[in-house]
């Protein structure tokens, strides 16, 4: 399958670690021009400096905080300077912080509001004109709760499906533009942030992390925790040429996970 990768342009945010930075070394591999961007510019760096050994896609970065409408302009601004176009982006952040209703505050769904759904509505509308000229592909990163909510994470749980409702309303406003829409969903990959989660709930139980991560398995149908290269992989595909007819939708990466139909 050839996914005609090779000289595209990707802005993909929230890059400096985890699934973001897995797939900016994924499509990197493929040949795209890649611009990287979170808010440690130090973490950027030596994430830039990787990506560039690899040889194939370029690769620039630009530090930007996307809770802030100025930074989001200018990164985008950034990468249109830098690559002159933008085929592909794909929207992701931090997570919010966890725990149940009565713990959180206007603030905190505010922050977690311009975190997890704001900046993916800013993202998109300053791509647009790009997209608009040649089309596009905007991947929108969630979690499993889309699918089955997630005790004790109702931030997530709320702002997660605004994401869905967001790109199904986009998928038809974008299709005259053949811009495609999709939403894609970790169940547990395994990065810095499910690694500080696990032992979080270890230190609350008293039990190991190690503890934590088998009875997590346990849920899991193909018994492991998913590599954050498995889940950037799916969103390659996605984000390429060989996948034309999909929009609108929304994928669990999770091996089998979750048990929502
Ligand atoms: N890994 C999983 O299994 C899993 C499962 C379900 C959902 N998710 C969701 O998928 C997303 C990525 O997960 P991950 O595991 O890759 O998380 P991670 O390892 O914690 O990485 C988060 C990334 O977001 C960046 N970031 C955080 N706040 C930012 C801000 N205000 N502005 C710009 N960049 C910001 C961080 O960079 P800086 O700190 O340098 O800014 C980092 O690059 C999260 O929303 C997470 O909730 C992940």
């Amino acid at each position: 399958m050839n996914l005609k990768l090779n000289g595209k342009v990707a802005l993909v945010v929230a890059s400096s670690q985890g699934l973001g930075k897995a797939i900016a070394e994924q499509l990197v591999t493929e040949g795209t021009s890649v611009m990287i961007t979170s808010r440690n510019e130090e973490k950027l760096q030596t994430v830039y400096e990787e990506l560039k050994q690899i040889g194939k896609g370029n690769v620039s970065y630009c530090p930007a905080d996307i809770t802030k409408i100025e930074d989001i302009q200018n990164l985008v601004t950034k990468t249109r300077e830098e690559f002159g176009k933008i085929d592909i982006l794909i929207n992701n952040a931090g997570g919010p912080p966890g725990g149940t209703f009565e713990k959180f505050s206007d603030q905190d769904w505010q922050n977690a509001f311009e975190l997890n759904l704001l900046s993916y509505v800013r993202t998109v509308r300053e791509v647009l004109p790009d997209m608009k000229k040649n089309g596009g592909r905007i991947i929108n990163i969630a979690l499993s709760s889309i699918k089955q909510p997630i005790p004790g994470l109702i931030l997530s749980n709320t702002f997660r499906l605004g994401v869905v409702g967001l790109a199904k309303s986009l998928a038809e406003e974008l299709a005259p533009y053949n811009i495609l829409v999709n939403t894609i969903a970790p169940g547990r990959i395994a990065t810095d942030r499910v690694a500080h989660l696990d032992q979080v709930k270890a230190e609350k139980q008293g039990v190991s992390r190690e503890d934590i991560e088998e009875a997590s398995k346990k849920n899991i149908p193909l018994g492991r925790y998913g590599k954050p290269e498995e889940f950037a992989k799916v969103v390659t595909f996605f984000v390429s040429e060989a996948s034309t007819y999909m929009t609108g939708s929304s994928f669990v990466v999770d091996g089998g996970m979750v048990k929502a139909i």
